[in-house]
């Protein structure tokens, strides 16, 4: 992790960026690092042997932001330990939601920086060391923050993350994104390709598109002639690119271009992470989600058809105000009837600004809780039953990281399913085939039978 670089034209300083929340927020830890390298800045394994500790934080639920406070607590405790000789940034959503209140509530914080406006962190973090009154910046410019960034990237490793929309004008009556992240932007094609060859050239085999919206994504001009399957099918074109993923999409977003790149492209692997978060078309409604349960299966059928082998995963809300037993039936009955390969769930949280919270007949946190309970054990049972159906077939494994024990590797599955591959770290960076001898409920196990890509 803390490579010496003889080219760096500061001494080196120790930094530790915690990432919280969604993938956005671990792409943008990334691309600090990468902001502060030419300052000097390398990444350490602890916050107590760094210079600067960011807190890129998540404001989606309540549970997340909580975390804040509580993390600065005991980031302020090492800051004191070595004499307050440490600079905390606190960055991400709660930053740009919270920002003001963060450096009243903390005092320990010494610059809060928003989602949009890391870029500014070299210039943010000399004026905190001048000490002279209140460095907060949560400005607005998605276009000047993405020119700003370097092409250059640090750590990149087999799978990378590669941002190519943000913001959200979707407004779902409970989601906190349009406000802490902004309105709907995707960034240039050119730019986009770029970015991606550079992750190429440095050794990444798996690129992970990532956005609010992702599907929703123009190419930066508005026609969308350059969507997102015109931008995968490009990447694929890359020699090192064995494998394209994105997230998040939107069931409004989908268009033929995209689901017809699932059957034609071979990169593309063969999962989709499309959130439903209710089967009822009442709660949906309120939700402001613009699909119903029936458009939304819809939708899924049109990838089996070009994809019949897709995994499906989604995200869920139980407990939204007005979920009646009946309702929640509703959205067990669709979890049914698609069989997911995994899913997120969560309890329904009240987000202050949100018209959600406003709504009257908000669901008592029992009733929340049973349902999540039963509702997860349902998930639960598919995952486990979607591993065991691996067992006995082969299937290729990107090995991105050595596995905990001792002869063991970790990678993915087409399906994004954990994989445990009996084998030794030279199988790292490699997409091998296995034969699938086991599996859990969180994970699959495997024999390699062979070697492929990159070997
Ligand atoms: N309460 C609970 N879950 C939420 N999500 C977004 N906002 C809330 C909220 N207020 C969930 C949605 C979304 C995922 C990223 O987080 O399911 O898809
Ligand atoms: Fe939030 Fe809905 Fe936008 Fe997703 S689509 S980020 S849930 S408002």
């Amino acid at each position: 992790m803390t490579n010496e670089n003889s080219q760096s034209p500061k001494p080196k300083k120790g930094l530790f960026v915690q990432s919280y929340g969604c993938q956005m927020n671990v792409y943008d830890s990334e691309r600090m690092v990468d902001i502060l390298a030419p300052l000097g800045y390398r990444p350490v394994e602890n916050s107590e042997d760094a210079d600067l500790v960011v807190l890129n934080t998540c404001h989606i639920r309540e549970k997340a932001t909580e975390k804040v406070y509580s993390e600065i607590g005991r980031i302020k405790q090492q800051k004191d330990a070595k004499g307050g000789d440490m600079m905390i940034a606190v960055a991400g959503c709660v930053a740009q939601a919270e920002g003001a209140q963060i450096m009243k509530r903390a005092p320990t914080v010494d610059l809060v920086v928003g989602p949009q406006a890391y870029h500014h962190l070299p210039e943010l973090i000399a004026r905190a060391a001048r000490k002279s009154g209140e460095v907060l910046d949560t400005s607005f410019d998605a276009i000047d923050k993405f020119d700003a960034l370097p092409i250059k990237r640090e750590n990149t490793g087999y799978s990378a993350f590669l941002s190519v929309q943000e913001g959200c004008d979707k407004f779902c009556s409970f989601c906190v994104v349009p406000y802490t992240r902004g309105a709907e932007y995707s960034r240039p094609f050119d730019k986009v390709l770029d970015e991606a060859k550079a992750l190429a050239d440095n050794g990444v085999m798996e690129i992970n598109l990532l956005g609010q919206n992702v599907n929703a994504y123009n190419g930066g001009d508005d026609i969308k002639k350059h969507g997102l399957g015109a931008l995968i099918r490009e990447i694929s074109k890359l020699p090192n690119i064995k494998r394209i993923r994105y997230t998040t999409s939107h069931p409004c977003d989908m268009d033929e271009d995209l689901i017809m790149a699932h059957g034609e492209v071979e990169e593309l692997m063969p999962y989709l992470h499309l959130p439903v978060q209710s089967g009822s078309d009442k709660v949906l409604k309120a939700m402001n989600r613009k699909h119903t349960a029936k458009s939304y299966l819809e939708t899924l059928d049109k990838f089996r058809k070009v994809r019949p082998d897709i995994a499906f995963a989604s995200d869920f809300i139980v407990g939204f105000p007005g979920e009646s037993d009946e309702d929640f039936r509703e959205t067990m009955q669709l979890v049914e009837e698609v069989n997911y390969s995994s899913a997120f769930s969560f309890k329904y949280s009240r987000r202050p600004g949100t018209p959600a919270s406003g709504m009257m007949r908000q669901i008592a946190e029992d009733v929340k809780d049973a349902r999540l309970y039963e509702l997860q054990a349902l998930l639960a049972k598919q995952q486990g039953e979607f591993n065991a159906s691996s067992i006995g077939k082969n299937t290729k494994v990107l090995v991105t990281n050595k596995g905990k024990r001792e002869g063991q590797v970790f990678g993915k599955s087409p399906f994004l399913q954990s994989v445990f591959v009996s084998g030794g770290e030279e199988l790292v960076g490699k997409i091998i085939e296995i034969k699938v001898t086991g599996a859990g409920q969180q994970s699959i196990v495997g024999e390699p039978i062979g070697v492929f890509e990159n070997a």
